[in-house]
């Protein structure tokens, strides 16, 4: 039975990729490996373990004997197992650099022991650094400016050596924000869904006037399927979208769902450390092999906030303090940011 691999599959992302890759691809057997972090959460893939449609292995992508296990056969790994938000990475960084870099060593290197047929390594935008104006195609140079980005561009360079000492059969995914359901409560749009749900202002930072691009989790996860067998072996493409906007038009969009006016719910606090002013990309490459958005950001959002407060039980654990004892609450709750 031919095999995929997704890591980091009970995550926002890679549940989202399982969904879209168990449909197109009905006879493979699935292999969810994720090490359950925060992050993650058993009922992204509920659907998919109930039904033995999917197996889930609990683990760690930086423990090698572990990854050699689970990739041993596989046709497709498709790795997305990250710590994916930009706030933490200033207060933890080596965490970032251990996960985001020493794992994915982790598991090129296990694919490359069992013999892999193809890795989809899905990284950021964010390795561009900040585009003030204009695109960054897949030929600008990477120009990571905080220790997430940093360890996504790291991650990039160990693939680079794999891919001419090694020839591996990789294809990295650049993508820009992801917005959909399941994603956990730190970054800006459940952020601000639950706020404003449980009768608390949107903490903004700096202006508000930060840019970024949103892609529905379902584009991202169909450029995945098309990647898988139509990307060439060592190219890299950006997957993004032409939606951009402002955090502030955001706040405002999801205060207008809740029939809230922007300036009664907004509470403007100091920016952090080092906040990219805006990140663009250019898909053409991908463009090119007959993907593009199909769904919209503005269309989505009213769905997508309903979904949060109906789901508001999943995430009391954030504000109670309760399912991740020793790790720092007051980090994350945070003003939201966009960044992934
Ligand atoms: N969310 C976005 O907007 C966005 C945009 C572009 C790229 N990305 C990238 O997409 C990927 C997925 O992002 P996401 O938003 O779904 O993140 P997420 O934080 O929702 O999920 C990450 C998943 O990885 C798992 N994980 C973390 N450390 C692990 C480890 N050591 N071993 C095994 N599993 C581990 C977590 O348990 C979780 O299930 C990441 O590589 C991220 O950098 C995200």
């Amino acid at each position: 039975m031919p095999k995929i691999v997704i890591t980091g599959g009970a995550g926002f992302i890679g549940s989202h990729i399982a969904d879209r890759l168990s449909e197109q691809f009905p006879v493979h057997d699935l292999v969810i490996f994720d090490k359950m972090t925060y992050a993650a959460d058993i009922r992204n893939i509920q659907g998919l373990i109930t039904t033995g449609r999917a197996e889930l292995v609990v683990g760690d992508v930086c423990d090698f004997d572990l990854a050699c296990q689970v990739v041993d056969g596989a046709d497709h790994v498709i790795h997305a197992a990250a710590e994916s938000h930009v706030d933490n990475s200033f207060g933890n960084s080596l965490l970032f650099t251990r996960t985001n870099v020493y794992g994915t060593h982790t598991i090129l290197e296990a694919c490359r022991r069992m013999g892999v047929k193809r890795i989809i390594h899905i990284s950021t935008d964010e390795v561009y650094g900040e585009v003030r104006d204009g695109a960054a195609d897949e030929g600008t140079a990477l120009n990571p400016t905080n220790p997430y980005s940093a360890s996504k561009a790291g991650a990039e360079m160990v693939i680079s050596g794999y891919l001419h000492s090694y020839r591996m059969p990789v294809v990295t995914v650049r993508g820009n924000n992801i917005y959909g359901i399941r994603q956990y409560p730190e970054k800006i749009i459940p952020r601000f869904a639950l706020q404003l749900d449980s009768g608390k202002k949107l903490p903004l930072y700096g202006s508000g006037r930060n840019r970024r691009h949103y892609l529905a989790a379902q584009d991202f996860a169909a450029a995945i399927a098309l990647l898988m067998q139509r990307g060439k072996i060592g190219e890299i493409y950006n997957v993004g979208s032409d939606d951009e906007f402002e955090n502030i038009q955001i706040a405002d969009m999801i205060a207008g769902i809740f029939g809230y006016r922007l300036e009664d719910v907004i509470d403007f606090v100091p920016d952090r450390p080092f906040n990219d002013w805006r990140y663009a990309i250019d898909s053409s490459r991908i463009r090119a092999l007959g993907w593009s958005p199909q769904r919209r950001l503005i269309d989505d959002l009213p769905g997508v906030v309903h979904w949060y407060r109906s789901n508001v039980f999943r995430f009391r654990r954030l504000t109670a303090g309760l399912a991740n004892p020793g790790t720092d609450i007051d980090a994350r709750l945070r003003p939201a940011t966009p960044d992934t």
